[in-house]
């Protein structure tokens, strides 16, 4: 009896529905959600969304650089897209005469916009289900080629499902785009490294830029002849604002989940993974933060190193917690218990699970060596600069034109870089990777190198006292006799190595993936309930839910919207990332918030950021966040940290992602950037 009611009760809780909200759904597959969305609050149509005939909201949806979204908010090819995803090119445009980072920039013209070399958007032109053809042989490349017809085109046939569909999607880039405006960083960024990650949050995380295009309105190289790109279709914004409970929909490109892996996977990740990487990292980070506490000119050396290290090491941090809390590696055994059961009298599918598993003993030997050589060594920068100029020098012509090179990137390296903080990191790095590599796979001539040196220790000072690379007048010629080269090339053998197993995450590993394949396939016929969405893997997708906050402890509730109070609150002239620029303030003591004042709670105040149960990844920073009716209401920027697992396992009562208020980026644009001429080229509503 007792035995009949556990199986009940593991029945009901594995083949109930979807969680609610969980999901990234391919955008010419909508039709089969669109009823779930307008019983959540969606008021268009599945056409709307997107359309292989006429004008939909995904020509209003770009891939903004190499990973982020953007989304157009003008017929004038205005571009919405987060304040970090323009870092960088606000970054190369700055000077120091013109510091765009620490002061912003606004364009109060179309002549002052400024041209971002490199920086390219790429729109969806159609996708299109190409499993039958690639089931009857047709190579994908060759799809992909046949497809990439007009300018600017690309194309590529993405596996869906561990290549049990595949999609081929075709894009069209543009090449010249422009910055028209950024926040100070002291908005754009407010709350730097300690907030990011938390709510609740007061970040202005957005930049504008504009996409031009030739005469014709296709892609073009920079010219100043060149016209502002008309978008087929582009995004009104709402000024009505967001409450708790609102419909919220995501349109972007998230980069990478694993909703499916099995229990090994997830306990690899949570047990072995993720605590290797964040331990490492805490000890980089304690070694940057020390040094950037002793000197300003470190500080803002290491600003930007220290923020994408801490990114992922906090994500991580919160992905461990989310994982143990909601045993998911034991739900993924129950799961996969069941499934078994099923599978027994399956030849096609009942060794899969234990021909996986065998597979996974070895791909999780190699994955950790390939992730602990790339988070130990590759943490030592002159190290990584050693590497990258001898496979300069493999590939360049001549002497002449490599000493050249090599002498552009040493100087760019140098610009940001403490010897005092390599050199401890390098102490530290070394001696965590001779101990935590596996029996037998230290290369033979690392040991060799250290032992003549008498240890570890030893050795390292050797390489920093002898190396000429650490110092401004580095002489190219001299490389392969440094001796910071001769431990990059003594590590060369096994960086090809673990090239080779250079795949995505853990799932990809073909070894694995040719189980999953099968395995995906029959959880399809197996568990007939569940409504089963594609990974991520950077391709467009919908996500929707709604505005919401969440329990975040027992009695203590975070509520879903922030406003500028909030802001000055946190202010602190004392604190770099908390120091708020004085016209801020200035508005704040006079509660001069014109149209953008909205109630909140019992007080006027300006709304700044939001909570919702969208289901998002990395990539889906700059998409645009829209209501029922289609409108812009926010810019997606992150999620709180214990949400993180959702990569792996969504949980409906704590994932959410964080979103900046549309009207918070109007009041900037407004009051703080006096460049409200660009909110005439949008349809406010
Ligand atoms: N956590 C967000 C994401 O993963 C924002 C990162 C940028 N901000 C920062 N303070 N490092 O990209
Ligand atoms: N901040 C992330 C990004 O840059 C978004 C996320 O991971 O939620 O795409």
């Amino acid at each position: 009896m007792k035995k009949l009611f556990t199986l009940l009760l593991l029945c009901a809780c594995f083949l109930t529905p979807i969680h609610a909200d969980e999901g990234m759904w391919l955008p010419s597959l909508i039709g089969e959600r669109i009823k779930d969305m307008k019983r959540k609050g969606f008021k268009l149509s599945a056409e709307d969304i997107y359309s292989i005939n006429k004008a939909s909201m995904k020509d209003a949806v770009v891939q903004f650089g190499g990973g982020c979204t953007g989304e157009f908010v003008s017929k004038e090819g205005l571009l919405l897209t987060n304040h970090h995803c323009g870092y960088g090119s606000i970054q190369q445009l700055s000077s120091v005469e013109h510091d765009y980072l620490t002061d912003g920039f606004w364009a109060l013209s179309r002549e002052q916009e400024l041209p971002v070399p490199g920086l390219t958007v790429s729109l969806l032109v159609k996708m299109e289900d190409v499993t039958e053809r690639i089931n009857k042989g047709e190579k994908a490349a060759d799809i992909a080629k046949a497809a990439a017809t007009g300018e600017g085109y690309r194309a590529s046939v993405e596996p869906m499902y561990y290549g049990n569909q595949h999609f081929l999607f075709v894009y069209q880039t543009y090449r010249d785009v422009r910055l028209v405006g950024a926040p100070p960083s002291s908005i754009g960024k407010f709350g730097g490294d300690t907030d990011n990650w938390i709510w609740p949050r007061h970040t202005g995380d957005f930049s504008i830029f504009r996409v031009y295009a030739g005469e014709d309105n296709q892609p073009a190289d920079y010219s100043k002849d060149n016209k502002p790109y008309q978008p087929k279709r582009h995004f009104a914004v709402s000024t009505k604002g967001v409450k708790e409970g609102d419909f919220t929909m995501i349109y972007g490109f998230p980069g990478n989940t694993q909703e499916y892996v099995t229990s090994d996977a997830v306990e690899y990740v949570a047990e072995i993974s993720d605590p290797m990487k964040i331990d490492l990292r805490t000890q980089r980070l304690d070694i940057i933060s020390a040094a950037q506490a002793e000197d300003v000119a470190v500080r803002i050396q290491y600003a930007s190193k220290h923020a994408s290290i801490a990114n992922a090491w906090k994500k991580w941090q919160g992905e461990v917690l989310g994982l143990r809390r909601l045993q998911t590696v034991e739900s993924k055994k129950a799961y996969e218990t069941e499934f078994a059961a099923w599978a027994a009298d399956k030849p096609e599918y009942k060794d899969l699970l234990a021909n996986m598993s065998v597979s996974y003993d070895k791909a999780k030997k190699e994955y950790f060596v390939r992730e602990l050589f790339n988070e130990s060594l590759g943490g030592i920068e002159a190290l990584s600069l050693a590497n990258s100029l001898l496979t300069m020098k493999s590939r360049a012509k001549d002497a002449e034109i490599f000493a050249k090179s090599a002498k552009a990137s040493h100087a760019g390296f140098m610009k940001n870089y403490s010897v005092a903080i390599d050199r401890k990191i390098a102490h530290a790095m070394l001696a965590e990777f001779l101990k935590r590599m596996p029996e037998g796979g230290v290369p033979e001539a690392l040991t060799a190198a250290i032992e003549a040196k008498g240890g570890v220790a030893a050795y390292v000072d050797y390489l920093y006292d002898n190396t000429k690379i650490t110092s401004p007048d580095f002489d190219p010629a001299t490389l392969e006799s440094d001796p910071m080269a001769e431990l990059a090339t003594i590590l060369t053998p096994m960086r090809q190595q673990i090239a080779k197993v250079a795949y995505r995450n853990l799932s990809n590993i073909p070894d694995v993936e040719q189980w999953y394949r099968p395995y995906m396939r029959a959880l399809r016929e197996w568990d007939k309930e569940r409504a089963f969405y594609p990974d991520a893997n950077f391709t467009l997708r919908v996500a929707y839910g709604k505005v919401a906050g969440y329990e975040y402890a027992d009695g203590e509730y975070h509520n879903p919207v922030t406003s500028i109070d909030g802001i000055i609150a946190k202010d602190d002239p004392n604190i770099y990332d908390y120091n708020i620029p004085q016209s801020l303030r200035d508005i704040y003591a006079r509660k001069d918030y014109g149209r953008w004042a909205s109630q909140i709670g019992d007080r006027e105040s300006v709304a700044v950021c939001f909570l919702a149960t969208n289901h998002t990844s990395g990539g889906n920073s700059g998409s645009p966040v829209i209501n029922g009716k289609g409108e812009l209401i926010g810019i997606n920027f992150d999620r709180t940290w214990r949400s993180t697992m959702s990569d792996i396992e969504f949980d409906p009562s704590i994932c959410r992602n964080i979103s900046v208020d549309i009207r918070y980026v109007l009041f900037v644009v407004d009051r703080i950037g006096g460049a409200s001429y660009l909110l005439e080229e949008m349809d406010l509503k």
